[in-house]
């Protein structure tokens, strides 16, 4: 794996589209250290100011699109354990389909893209500051363990993790990456609310499936709710 470290950039999901585009020799991770215009998923903002982490790794896809969708899972379980690792007496549960949470806030999110035959693996993860002024729960790593300095070393602990589970999902299945996530599942079994569009649904969150979907239980019936547009709080 090659790993770039920029000072600053738009965003490293676009830096990755922009070296894929020149030709990607090799997996490469982006870490930049301030984003101008970091994004997050629904075409949020990320806020991106010094001292939290962003990068993107931009793989070869050899996966059927639906099947690198899992790789999300397991670029969250590698977050979890990597913020494990800096805050261990801190628990940490995973909201479907891939943030991170630490006492229902935010800590952590992942935006995952396909471009041109490459998956890029999109990560923030708050360490020093949270951002401001959003109507959404979040926190940063500072409030409950280390805050270690941004660097490239950093980024190759997230990575450490991040093989683990790649590798282990290469020899088994997703059924593994399931079993991982499920354990630290965000409100397993309990009531629900989510947003498709203008739909409001409410159930209990059953599980998740061999394909990552979620199933909820709703008056009665299983549902499937893929994780597109999908809010839920
Ligand atoms: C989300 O939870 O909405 C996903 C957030 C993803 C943020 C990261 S920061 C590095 C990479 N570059 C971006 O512009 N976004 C992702």
């Amino acid at each position: 794996m090659v790993i770039l470290e920029l000072e600053s950039i738009d965003s490293t999901n676009e830096e990755a589209k922009r070296i894929i585009k020149k030709g990607l020799f090799e997996d490469t991770a982006i870490l930049a250290h301030i984003q101008s215009s970091g994004r997050g998923r629904y075409g949020r903002e990320w806020q991106s100011p010094e001292g939290n982490l962003y990068f993107s790794v931009a793989l070869k896809n050899k996966y059927p699109l639906q099947q690198a969708a899992q790789i999300s899972f397991i670029a969250a379980i590698a977050a979890k354990d990597f913020i494990q690792s800096l805050a261990p007496k801190t628990a940490i549960e995973l909201k479907w389909p891939n943030d991170v949470l630490i006492g229902d806030k935010k800590i952590a999110g992942i935006l995952l893209e396909s471009y041109n035959d490459h998956v890029i693996v999109g990560v923030g993860i708050n360490i020093a500051s949270r951002p401001e002024g959003l109507d959404r729960p979040v926190t940063c790593l500072a409030n409950y363990g280390k805050t270690p300095a941004i660097s490239s070393r950093l980024l190759e602990e997230w990575l450490f993790f991040f093989d683990k589970y790649l590798n282990l999902w290469h020899k088994s299945s997703f059924a593994v990456i399931r079993d991982c996530w499920i354990k630290n599942a965000w409100k397993l079994g309990k009531q629900i609310n989510i947003k498709i569009g203008n739909e409001k649904i409410t159930g209990i969150f059953k599980d998740i499936n061999d394909k990552g979907e979620l199933v909820l239980e709703s008056n009665g019936k299983s549902k499937l709710i893929s994780s597109g547009e999908v809010f839920f709080d």
